[in-house]
């Protein structure tokens, strides 16, 4: 922790970063478009605009500067220090494989699988394949559905999140597949006060975000947050 906070601590030195110094900023971005060090990476989304990482059809991260909102803060760094911590605490291995490629093979009835896939019916910077994704189509919802079946066919416990409904739209083939499946679903209260990109676009009439399991939760909240609460429903 304390070597990655000072390499942290060097970049805000070298570029004088703040939250207005808007030429600090492009200047560690252009640095860390030409290198490419992922701590470099860290440092920009602590400075960008909603903390996104957005990348242009070069790979390039183009996000802009956060303006009198994002800087390197107390929370972040906070945050920092934990995930650190945990990840030196536990025997983890990372892998960035597509779920398409990914090996389930080795999972037994011991093992927990969650997804947190582009959600069909909104719009993340992911969705449309542009910018360096891939993108989220029909398509490979179906196939994450199926993959999903498989591991509930070896019982092996899955967790999925996604929107049901968002903005006057209905995600029909995933209502269709749990109906006909009969997984278990929880609404899920999000709060989204930290974002204003997403707070502009969010209204709870017109949103229902779920989680989806193969098994019974009763009571699930999930980071303390009496804002994250989840209730049964039924579609
Ligand atoms: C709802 S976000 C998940 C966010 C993640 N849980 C987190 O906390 O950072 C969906 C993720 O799916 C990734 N994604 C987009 N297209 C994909 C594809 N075709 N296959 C696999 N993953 C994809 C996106 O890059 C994005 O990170």
């Amino acid at each position: 922790y304390n070597k990655v906070l000072e390499y942290i601590y060097n970049r805000i030195e070298e570029y004088q970063l703040s939250d207005d110094n808007v030429d600090g900023y492009n200047r560690l971005r252009d640095e860390y478009n030409t290198n490419r060090k992922p701590l470099d990476l860290f440092v920009l989304i602590s400075y960008s605009f909603n903390h996104q990482i957005r990348f242009n059809n070069n790979h390039q991260f183009n996000n802009p500067f956060g303006k009198y909102r994002s800087s390197f803060n107390n929370s972040i760094k906070n945050n920092l220090e934990n995930f650190i911590n945990r990840m030196q605490s536990l025997n983890i291995d990372f892998s960035n494989e597509n779920f398409e490629c990914f090996n389930f093979d080795f999972f037994n009835e011991d093992d927990f699988v969650y997804c947190d896939p582009p959600y069909l019916i909104s719009k993340g910077t992911y969705n449309d394949g542009k910018r360096g994704f891939t993108g989220w189509n029909k398509n490979n919802e179906i196939i994450l559905l199926k993959t999903l079946d498989n591991l509930n066919k070896r019982n092996i416990k899955f967790a999925l999140s996604n929107f049901l409904i968002h903005n006057g739209k209905r995600n029909d083939i995933l209502k269709e597949w749990i109906s006909y499946n009969k997984y278990n679903i929880k609404k899920i209260y999000s709060n989204y006060d930290n974002s204003y990109y997403n707070k502009k676009l969010l209204s709870k009439t017109q949103t229902i975000e779920i989680l989806v399991t193969n098994y019974k939760i009763n009571y699930l909240n999930i980071d303390g947050n009496i804002n994250n609460l989840f209730f049964d429903m039924e579609i």
